[in-house]
């Protein structure tokens, strides 16, 4: 570590955006480069894995050296390169996995795999120091889970969607709508101005269950136009969205409250994609705003979203834990977050 401080470079591969970030102490933004391909997507409604291993392919090593270019930081400070293992589209991962360990051989710097979601919840500790026990809530374009953490780089998922992921339904109920593709900044606008008078379903399951389920409500969601069109009726799209985004915010801030009753947290994190929402932040704001014991971390926009700088948060953790990836490190599209737990017993 050089007297600057610890200098983790991270490289974020998995999905739609090719992105490096320096993150400094495992706190500090240092840099944070994001080539985003959403522009590349549009048009197919969703992304096109072919399309984003070429475009990661293509804008990687630019991503990189900008990274570095901006923190103005030599590849001799940094003390370690984090890289996203899993789980992602296969294809896109090794494209970061393959530049982690190039970089990595050729500087004979330590490799470090991070889970994604793990990258996401650490997006808060660059925000605010964690304090544990914690639970996060974690809602993407692949993921739905409440995840709980007794300590540093420990996770156990208390709840995760059973189907749809909160991101994928609103995906798919803004593609119903004829909006465009990622639909679920649309639906938060048109949220805003409608009205949630359609009555839809909330899927509580079981007492107790910390599971959530989403691809009913968004049948539900089909059927209403469905039938509406069928009667002649017209239904208000911002109506429709308002309803929708209702049914969505009620179970997760719901099921998120009762976690973090039972399972006595201090802290309560945002994470992922659909933590951009404006209506699931303000309904947050608003329920822990009655538990003042409990404090609420709530990262800005552009750290909810796929970026880098929260890899080189969780894997200077990982890091600084002893944790090290051989140089036969692989992209693992279904990588589990528990599995990271084991990987300290060695220390
Ligand atoms: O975490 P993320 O950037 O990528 C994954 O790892 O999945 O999440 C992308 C997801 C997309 O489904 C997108 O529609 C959703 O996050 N999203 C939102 C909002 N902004 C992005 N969903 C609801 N409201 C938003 N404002
Ligand atoms: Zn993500």
């Amino acid at each position: 570590m050089s007297e600057k401080g610890r200098f983790i470079l991270g490289i974020e591969t998995s999905c739609d955006e090719t992105a490096a970030a320096i993150v400094k102490d495992g706190t500090t933004i240092v840099s944070n480069v994001v080539a985003s391909q959403i522009e590349s997507h549009k048009r197919f409604g969703g992304v096109v894995p072919e399309i984003a291993s070429r475009h990661h392919v293509e804008e990687i090593t630019l991503v990189v050296e900008e990274a570095l270019r901006q923190a103005e930081v030599t590849m001799e400070e940094i003390d370690a390169i984090a890289v996203t293992e899993g789980p992602g589209l296969v294809g896109a991962l090794l494209i970061g996995v393959n530049a982690a360990k190039a970089i990595a051989f050729a500087h004979g710097k330590p490799l470090v795999g991070v889970h994604h979601i793990a990258g996401h919840i650490y997006a808060n500790r660059l925000v605010k120091e964690l304090t544990f026990p914690l639970v996060s809530l974690v809602v993407s374009g692949g993921h739905t889970e409440l995840v709980y953490m007794k300590e540093h780089g420990h996770f156990k998922v208390i709840g995760e969607t059973r189907d749809d992921a909160a991101g994928e339904a609103y995906d798919k109920v803004a593609r119903t709508l004829k909006l465009p593709y990622p639909g679920g900044p649309h639906i938060d606008r048109l949220a805003q101005v409608g009205s949630p008078s359609i009555d839809l379903p909330r899927a509580w399951l079981e007492e107790g269950s910390y599971d959530f389920s989403f691809s009913g409500l968004k049948s539900a969601v089909i059927n209403t136009l469905h039938n509406a069109k069928q009667k002649g009726q017209q239904i208000l799209p911002e109506d429709v969205a308002a309803s929708f985004q209702a049914s969505v915010i009620d179970v997760l801030v719901e099921k998120t409250k009762r976690a973090t009753l039972e399972y006595g947290v201090k802290q309560v994190l945002l994470a992922g994609g659909v933590a951009a929402n404006k209506g699931l932040r303000a309904r947050l704001e608003e329920t822990f705003h009655e538990m003042p014991d409990v404090d609420l971390v709530i990262p800005p926009l552009f750290l909810c979203t796929d970026n880098a700088a929260m890899i080189a948060a969780v894997g200077t953790v990982m890091f600084e834990k002893g944790y090290r990836s051989g140089l036969d490190l692989n992209g693992n599209p279904g990588l589990d977050i528990e599995a990271t737990n084991k990987l300290f017993t060695c220390e």
